[in-house]
């Protein structure tokens, strides 16, 4: 038998990253685009000593089980990691990656494009035209809202928030955010945004749009108490990840006019959507394409098998990480 280290790969990835795998050692990936069972993923990383995963991959104790006690990292393809058991790796002694950095700018399009979207009616004016509806121009024909001068708050202001308000700013929004704690005063001065409470973010902006990770703290962060303080003519675009957001109180929020729209990139159980949110005319809903661009896609597969060659290797990986903030 070979002694060179044994990497699973759990989904299928660009061959940016297969090609640093494959030189350093044997490879088993799962080849299909579709999402491996449960038990077809602990099967393939039996005895691996690395495993490259994918966001639809949960790693929790029954993984590190699986794998076996050789595991030295699980690299994960994506910048969110709530899919991943961090204690439960930590207490294994498993290194834990993620692909900060080289999606964001690609993810704060989306939410820019979700903004405009929602907006101005894109979603409801492309249907029309799909359906072979008759239309018209008109004064008064599908009117949206402006969003110059109005107020966007982001909930999560690390580098993918900071690249959506960059964004926003240059369309003439103004910034609001709320954050653990305040970003450094240059970037705040650069963006004009100013830090407030989530109640006041909610109660004042135009727009909100998340971009916080999830975690048990964050789960349903955005609820009914918090469309009840949100202006009736305001927008809430996500991101980020779907339980953030409390799905049937967003539907109700959406039909009763509580608030006028909402514009989704990812999903509370995808890649199930409420089916109440198919109804509503004023909810733009893609499928969680954030990261969706080749090459995008292709520098995150360099960076988390360049995670993973590193632990292999005995070097501190590029992007670790973090542990938890107290
Ligand atoms: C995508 O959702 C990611 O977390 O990278």
């Amino acid at each position: 038998m070979s002694d060179r280290p044994r990497i699973a790969v759990t989904g299928r990835i660009p061959h940016a990253g297969m090609e640093l795998l494959h030189e350093m050692g044997e490879v088993v990936a799962w080849d299909s685009l579709d999402v491996p069972s449960v038990q077809q993923v602990h099967e393939m990383v039996r005895g691996a000593h690395a495993v490259v995963t994918l966001l639809t991959t949960k790693v929790d104790d029954a993984f590190l089980d699986a794998a076996g006690p050789q595991l030295k990292v699980v690299s994960n393809v994506a910048v969110g990691h709530n899919n991943i058991d961090l204690a439960a790796c930590a207490a294994r002694g498993v290194v834990t990656t993620n692909t900060p950095g080289v999606l964001t700018d690609a993810t704060a399009d989306i939410a820019m494009a979700l903004v405009l979207m929602v907006t101005r009616r894109l979603g409801e004016g492309e249907r029309v035209i799909r359906r072979g509806e008759p239309w018209q121009w008109g004064m008064f024909y599908m009117l949206g809202s402006g969003i110059q001068g109005r107020r966007l708050g982001i909930i999560g202001m690390g580098d993918i928030g900071q690249a959506l308000a960059r964004r926003a700013k240059a369309f003439g929004m103004t910034i609001a955010y709320s954050n653990r704690r305040p970003v450094a005063p240059a970037v705040e001065a650069e963006l004009g945004a100013q830090l407030m409470s989530l109640d006041e973010l909610f109660a004042t902006s135009d727009i909100v749009s998340v971009n916080c990770p999830y975690s048990p703290a964050t789960h349903h962060l955005v609820s009914t108490a918090q469309f009840e303080l949100m202006k009736p003519t305001a927008y809430l675009v996500n991101t980020a990840r779907g339980p953030i957001v409390d799905e049937a109180a967003l539907v109700q929020a959406l039909q009763s006019g509580r608030i006028a729209g909402a514009g989704l990139d990812v999903f509370e159980a995808e890649p199930t959507v409420h089916p109440g949110l198919l109804e509503c005319d004023n909810a733009v809903l893609v499928p969680h394409l954030g990261s969706a661009t080749v090459e995008t896609r292709n520098a995150m597969a360099r960076l988390a098998a360049h995670n993973a060659v590193n632990v292999l290797s005995g070097v501190e990986p590029p992007t670790p990480i973090p542990p938890p903030a107290n």
